[in-house]
């Protein structure tokens, strides 16, 4: 099978909750700003293990921010300051370690089939 879009792979996708629900101080938006700088080569065209980085309005949680989404793993972060940052992205996305004292959810994996509600 080909390709239809021409495009290197991410091996990660992280998401960072700009709403301000969860983040009433703004402290995300400054965050995503510093992710050029704190990814380094992790954000390289050709880099195998290049990193794609988005803002999101909202995630459903809206509390506890700044929350950061690590894909595919589903694993969200919160309370995400500069320092955590820094470490998501050396222990996490680096080296395959994520922070667990610092994950409050983690998404079923893929393929996981949903129960059924059951009918009345
Ligand atoms: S505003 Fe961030 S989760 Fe809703």
């Amino acid at each position: 099978m080909t390709n239809p879009v021409d495009m290197n792979p991410y091996r990660h996708h992280i998401l960072l909750c700009t709403g301000r629900y969860c983040d009433p101080a703004g402290r995300a938006a400054a965050l995503y700003a510093l992710l050029p700088r704190l990814l380094g080569e992790l954000g390289h065209y050709d880099n195998p293990c290049r990193v794609k980085r988005g803002t999101t309005p909202c995630l459903g949680v809206c509390s506890g921010g700044p929350l950061l989404v690590v894909y595919p793993e589903g694993i969200w972060y919160h309370h995400v300051d500069e320092t955590l940052l820094q470490q998501i992205i050396t222990e996490h996305l680096e080296e395959g370690r994520p922070l667990w004292q610092h994950v409050f959810h983690q998404l079923e994996q893929p393929g996981t089939a949903c129960p059924k509600e059951p009918t009345p």
